[in-house]
């Protein structure tokens, strides 16, 4: 079989990799990949939001499954259009996407179907906002609506703050459209998991449970990145916690997209908060997470395609999904100066027994040398039977890779390892 996989980040490395362990597939197609995705898979230089070239490329090359991953062309609708052309896909429809493209939509959903969430108002016009503000506790959480590349949160500790915020998303249109309806909720406290699943519309396996690291710098400070490392299992993800959110926000949420009449077959992700009344929902992602896929895959089991095309098909039921009960960490090497501003072009030099550790984000091919073209450059990934050894393993990994100008946080698993003493 000719499968492609749309996307370029760090998780597309990891799905790719995955994939290719799959005795079915034959020709693994990456659009548009990138310089260490181009070890695993067959790179076509054609953006995943160029929608027309990717339906070309797919009927040109006689592609028999898609892999969409990111959260722009699934908002966009390039599944629709695929499955149009006759290509079965792994990815929700457009109007099932929408649980991430649109806060608005999530929070609403939540609510008509009572599954635990922050509780929130949501204003179209500044100057409500601005009012509402006055008598609004802080901290408070202001969020624009769209898609605003994992940057449109704010967490606001003084009013100051806050006015700041809705006028920067409503006024100065930061995040353009995606700001011109915003929700400001409450302020949730509690260790935060996340939990990507695979449904069909029937049936909702949970994967094992992770632990993103979210801001730069170490103890969680400085700004808010696409995520600096992770690890799994997360330990606040006890048995009985796993079992309140399969009762109170799993399944409920898979029987809310279908009672709207967006029933959601794909990856369905989770941010959750644990909080003192129970975990509650913080965002709902329509894919896999990244760069949470490079520590949950590498622990998969059971043969990814196959779990893709049942949940295509309609019959994850039938398919046993396993997960070793090892623990992995993600240590991810970034650019000086991410999420802000740096450089690229450096040169990456990676062991070569270190190769199959490393899940490249940013990385392209000049001249045949892999450089950095990206704030998130790689990933270096560990599995072992403990936690412990997993952080130990992934650091001793990407302590071997260098490029110049690169930083990573040093404390990736450690809030995780203080739970479990
Ligand atoms: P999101 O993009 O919605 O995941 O938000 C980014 C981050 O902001 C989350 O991972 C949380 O750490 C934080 N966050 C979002 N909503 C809330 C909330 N209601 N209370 C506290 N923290 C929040
Ligand atoms: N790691 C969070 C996300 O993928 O949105």
């Amino acid at each position: 079989m000719k499968v492609m996989v749309i996307g370029s980040g760090g998780r597309e490395h990891a799905v790719i990799r995955a994939l290719k362990k799959s005795p079915e597939i034959d020709e693994l197609y990456a659009l548009p990949g990138n310089g260490g995705i181009a070890a695993d898979a067959q790179c076509a230089a054609i953006s995943a939001m160029d929608l027309d070239s990717v339906c070309q490329f797919a009927e040109d090359h006689r592609i028999d499954y898609a892999v969409v991953t990111p959260d722009d062309p699934l908002a966009a609708g390039l599944v629709d259009r695929l499955e149009a052309l006759g290509i079965p896909c792994f990815g929700p429809c457009r109007d099932a996407a929408i649980i991430e493209a649109s806060k608005v939509f999530s929070k609403e959903l939540m609510k008509k179907y009572g599954i635990p969430t922050a509780r929130y108002e949501v204003f179209t016009d500044a100057q409500a906002a601005l009012d509402y503000l006055r008598t609004a506790p802080m901290p408070s959480v202001i969020k624009a609506d769209g898609l605003a590349l994992g940057k449109g949160v704010i967490i606001a500790n003084t009013l100051a703050e806050a006015e700041d915020a809705v006028r920067s998303m409503m006024l100065d249109h930061q995040f353009g459209k995606s700001g011109d309806r915003i929700v400001i909720e409450e302020f949730l406290e509690g260790p935060e998991v996340s939990v990507l699943s695979f449904t069909d519309g029937k049936t909702i396996v949970p994967m094992v449970s992770s632990m993103d690291h979210k801001r730069a710098g170490d103890g969680d400070t400085g700004l808010n990145t696409g995520g600096m490392g992770v690890i799994a299992p997360n330990p606040f993800y006890t048995e009985d916690v796993a079992k309140t959110c399969m009762e109170t926000i799993f399944l409920p949420t898979m029987h809310a997209m279908n009672a709207e009449g967006r029933t959601f077959r794909g990856c369905l992700y989770f941010g959750l908060m644990i909080t003192k009344d129970g975990p509650k929902v913080i965002e709902y992602n329509c894919r896999f997470g990244d760069p949470e896929t490079q520590v949950v895959l590498p622990l998969l089991e059971t043969d990814l395609f196959t779990i893709m095309r049942a949940v295509t098909d309609g019959c994850l039921a039938n398919v046993p999904v396993r997960f070793s009960s090892n623990a992995a960490c993600c240590v991810v090497l970034a650019s000086r100066g991410y999420p802000q501003h740096y450089e690229k072009g450096f040169p990456i030099s990676i062991p070569e027994d270190c190769l199959s550790s490393v899940y490249v984000a940013g990385g392209t091919l000049k001249n045949g040398q892999l450089v950095t073209s990206g704030g998130r450059v790689l990933g270096a990934v560990a599995t072992a039977p403990t936690l412990q050894e997993a952080v130990t393993q992934a650091y001793a990994i990407a302590d071997r890779i260098h490029f110049e100008n690169s930083y990573c946080r040093r404390d990736i698993g450690r809030r995780a390892l203080q739970a479990l003493k």
